[in-house]
């Protein structure tokens, strides 16, 4: 049996982190190509300010903003609540939020520790909790993960961050395991990206040595999202060479 299909510009995204960076390419190419996208993080003024920039670019109301910190799962409830609540739905995830606390291993603290396991990974878990059931009920959604290429190799300066981005990656497969055998309309796609140069992020800009500019990212990302429903792609290694 053929898998429900939704075209694109019908489709509600949910971007975490999705003011700045990687986050924001994403948002601006989902929302070039009609998608209507929240993006969500901590800072408010910095949401709204992207918002206001990709709709004039958009020349539309396309892209929606909501205050969220990720660790909090009663934050998470209000913000999938909300979502669901004015669009019936959510299609598209996007667990792009997420940080690194460079403590090497005979330094790290227990805050730092903490700190990136529950932005990383404890966020990541909650939102997928949240959203799961409505994808199932709409029978249909994707999940985008951004891991990293720190989630396949491990890097002395990072070891908090090596910890969170590889059990990502693991949390991913379980889910993709659980999405296969439920029989369950959704993708899971994860980005393993070596250095972004979200300093940089002038479409054209030439990206600093070793960086790629992340408008690779979200090229990537839609090229993605167009495979056919049955199709597993697995990690997204991407990395300037
Ligand atoms: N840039 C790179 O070279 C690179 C390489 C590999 C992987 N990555 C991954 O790519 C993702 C995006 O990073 P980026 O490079 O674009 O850096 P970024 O601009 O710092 O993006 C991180 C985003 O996460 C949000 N965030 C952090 N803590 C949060 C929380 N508790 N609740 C909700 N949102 C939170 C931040 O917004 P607020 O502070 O407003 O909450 C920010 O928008 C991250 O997962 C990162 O690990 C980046």
């Amino acid at each position: 049996m053929g898998f429900k299909t939704k075209p694109i510009s019908d489709q509600i995204a949910l971007v975490t982190g999705g003011g700045t960076g990687i986050g924001r390419a994403f948002s601006e190419a989902l929302a070039k190509a009609g998608v209507r996208v929240v993006i969500a993080a901590r800072r408010e003024e910095v949401l709204r300010y992207t918002a206001e920039e990709l709709n004039l670019i958009c020349s539309e109301e396309r892209v929606f903003t909501y205050a969220c910190d990720i660790r909090d799962h009663s934050q998470i409830r209000s913000l999938i609540n909300h979502v669901v609540g004015r669009w019936q739905s959510i299609d598209l995830l996007i667990n792009n939020s997420g940080l690194a606390v460079p403590e090497a291993v005979d330094q790290i603290t227990e805050d730092g520790w903490d700190k990136v396991m529950e932005t990383n990974l404890r966020g990541v878990m909650q939102l997928v909790r949240a959203v799961l059931p409505h994808m199932i009920k709409n029978d249909f959604g994707d999940v985008v993960n951004v891991s990293s290429q720190a989630g396949k190799r491990g890097y002395a300066d990072v070891p908090s961050y090596c910890a969170s981005k590889f059990g990502l990656l693991g949390y991913a497969e379980a889910l993709r395991d659980h999405v296969r055998k439920t029989g369950a309309n959704i993708r899971v796609f994860n980005f393993c990206p070596g250095l972004v140069d979200v300093d940089n992020s002038v479409l054209d800009a030439e990206p600093r040595a070793g960086f790629i500019h992340a408008s690779n990212m979200a090229r990537t990302l839609m090229y993605v999202l167009g495979l056919d429903r049955n199709v597993v792609l697995e990690d997204i290694n991407l990395y300037s060479r």
